[in-house]
């Protein structure tokens, strides 16, 4: 009886969970996660009681909590001594690194809730997922009832960001730390040298950071700020020092560490340059020796990482000095080179207690299996690296600076099922991290470029790899992109502060509109479109445009709905967007003709006016159940093609699902 009775339940939980699980929002979708009946009502007498070992990451993320909760909730909480509806347990207190325990449980039911975990890294994550169930009837605010057993996929999640190409002042830093905090991501990388600039204080080297920035730079006192920030929230600061190539900054303060002698200028535009280090100058190593000694003091991180990647080699080749050291070392090519190279370089950080991290290049058979690879050009590089014994990392696919699709990152598994790796080899793919590399990017538009499309990733890197439903995860996007605003990101709102300036005007619902329907050209074409400098403004309509805009993929979706059933709901939401779009072009001319900056978006604006007309009357016609007219049909599609080509680097998102509309009024 009692058994029957519990299986019953069980199913009965199972069914509920199957039912209901969908529609929480958490990002990541935690490992396991079982929706149970019953709710937790916050009220004013809601507080924490935490049990461990003293942290000071758990006691601020508690201060944390409570005023998110009560921001979103607007409860003024009372802070009554021995009212405890969260219980926090854990047992230690751990020093971050690559691999570390970040599992938690977290119990809720109608009297209390449990967050329990190992570590109090696993705290950290199992209050942000805590918050993101905070759900709310029409008057009161509660927790669902839920039992979840949480741990990540993988152990390296990571988000890269070049502050070289635009430098990004620490609060930019600091922001986009509490949002991977949000989405359980655990490391930022921090690209802090190229050709275009040199981003950290060096007090050994001074001509460094003072000749070779512009500037721009982070003071170590800044740096270290920032990196006891990011470990409060569970987060690892990985500097990048990318060498031999990419040194340009490097070469015009000691430019006796090129291949050629100098001097070298800084570097205004962008794209793998010449000016190289020299791996036959001892010289080099005894500077690398001295500046990493400096670095890997002010880096509590375990691993430094030395770039590698894209070294031009035309330098190298005209050096007499560098073709003789290489017959000497017998050293057949400079791949080769580079690896006696890297070698030194890896030795002077084992010296400092430092493992070293670079991109594919810097793949060897001499180098030892402690490095990691960061594979940027392919999977390819990823499974090889693994099936050579090195651990490797994943960041071909998460190229988030290319603006392409949300879900094309998100189905970007590192290990899909189907890859032909051992486990062993499976175990060496630690993880992955999205790349934010800076040429078209600034501080006002950063956060849009990086949100929400990284917690997408940030899922594929947590959640089981099963997790893998597109519509929903949009869904889940939409919610959790509005609550990192609630952390200071500017992803939403900059947008509209740079429609203000280009309008002159706080009137930007035209230019809004325009701006909803468009996004910047994908993959490297905006590059491919004109040459971009340092100083190039990032002010256009292109920079105000997000990657993948929610609104024309809802458009899409109800076209193909309509098509498909012919529902009628869908028919008047699209006649509602498409006549918006179609008067749109008037109310904006007068904005655009008093803004030279938006000549150069007319004929898009123009565009979606007119294809918008065209859907219209393809639903006029579809309804009549008439053939269209010949000429209707040939006057459309010129229309439809003139407004497939890019605009101002920008490209139109309507068009495809109207040029399906189109072709159904011919299919009779
Ligand atoms: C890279 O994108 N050159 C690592």
């Amino acid at each position: 009886m009692f058994k029957k009775t519990t299986k019953v339940l069980f199913i009965g939980i199972f069914v509920l969970s199957m039912m209901a699980a969908p529609h929480l929002n958490l990002m990541p979708v935690p490992k396991d996660v079982k929706l149970l009946q019953g709710k937790f009502f916050i009220s004013s007498d809601f507080g924490i009681k935490v049990k461990g070992p003293y942290s000071t990451r758990v006691a601020l993320a508690k201060k944390r909590f409570m005023h998110r909760l009560s921001g979103r909730t607007g409860i003024f909480f009372l802070l009554k001594p021995g009212n405890f509806s969260l219980k926090i347990t854990y047992s230690k207190t751990i020093k971050l690194a690559p691999v570390m325990d970040e599992s938690y449980t977290l119990k809720i039911d109608s009297s209390g809730i449990y967050l329990q975990a190992n570590t109090d890294i696993g705290i950290l994550r199992g209050l942000e997922t805590l918050l993101q169930l905070l759900s709310n009837d029409k008057k009161h605010y509660y927790f669902p009832a839920v039992e979840i057993k949480d741990e990540p996929r993988f152990p390296w999640r990571g988000l890269l960001i070049d502050v070289v190409r635009h430098f990004m002042p620490i609060e930019v830093l600091k922001r986009n730390v509490d949002a991977l905090a949000a989405v359980k991501m655990n490391v930022l990388h921090l690209h802090l040298t190229d050709d275009q600039g040199f981003r950290i204080e060096c007090k050994t080297f001074p001509r460094l950071h003072l000749i070779a920035s512009d500037g721009n730079y982070y003071t170590q006192e800044q740096m270290r700020d920032l990196i006891r920030y990011a470990d409060l929230r569970g987060i690892r600061i990985v500097p990048e020092f990318d060498i031999p190539g990419h040194t340009t900054s490097w070469l015009v303060a000691y430019p006796e560490l090129a291949a050629l002698p100098g001097p070298y200028e800084m570097v205004k535009i962008y794209g793998a340059k010449n000016p190289v280090m020299d791996p036959s100058n001892k010289r080099v190593y005894k500077f690398l020796k001295k500046f990493f000694k400096e670095m890997a003091k002010l880096f509590p991180d375990p691993y430094i990482h030395i770039g590698g990647d894209e070294v031009n080699d035309v330098q190298w080749k005209a050096s007499k000095r560098i073709k003789k050291f290489m017959k000497k070392h017998k050293l057949k090519d400079f791949h080769q080179l580079q690896a006696y190279f890297n070698i030194k370089v890896m030795k002077i950080l084992k010296k400092y207690g430092k493992k070293m991290v670079g991109w594919d290049e810097i793949l060897h058979p001499d180098m030892p299996r402690n490095i990691v690879i960061q594979s940027w050009r392919g999977k390819k590089f990823l499974y090889e690296a693994a099936k050579k014994g090195f651990y490797t990392i994943l960041s071909n696919g998460y190229y988030i600076d290319l603006c392409q699709p949300t879900d094309f990152h998100y189905l970007n598994d590192p290990v899909p099922e189907d890859v032909k790796l051992s486990p062993e080899e499976r175990n060496r793919i630690l993880g992955g991290e999205a790349t934010m590399w800076a040429e078209i990017i600034s501080p006002e538009n950063i956060d849009s470029r990086i949100w929400p499309r990284t917690a997408a990733i940030a899922e594929r890197l947590w959640s089981p790899s099963s997790v893998k439903d597109v519509e929903d995860m949009y869904r889940r996007l939409e919610v959790i992109s509005l609550q990192l605003e609630e952390l200071g990101l500017t992803h939403i709102k900059n947008q509209d502060m740079m429609l203000r300036r280009l309008a002159k005007s706080g009137e930007i619902i035209p230019l809004k509109v325009l701006v909803q329907t468009v996004e910047p050209l994908r993959y490297y074409k905006r590059h491919e479109a004109r040459t971009y400098t340092i100083f190039s403004p990032l002010t256009r309509l292109v920079d105000a445009a997000v990657p993948d805009p929610p609104l024309p993929r809802k458009f899409r979706k109800l076209v193909e709905k309509y098509l498909e059933t012919g529902d009628k709901d869908s028919e008047e939401k699209i006649v509602e967007l498409l006549t918006m779009w179609k008067n749109n072009h008037s109310s904006l001319i007068p904005i655009i003709e008093s803004s030279p900056v938006l000549r150069e978006v007319q004929p898009l604006s123009e565009n979606l006016s007119a294809v918008a007309a065209i859907a219209l009357e393809a639903l006029e016609i579809k309804k009549s159940g008439e053939k269209p007219d010949e000429n209707w049909l040939t006057l459309a599609q010129q229309k439809i093609e003139r407004a497939k080509k890019p605009c101002a680097e920008l490209e139109l998102l309507i068009v495809e699902p109207v040029e399906k509309l189109i072709v159904s009024t011919t299919n009779k």
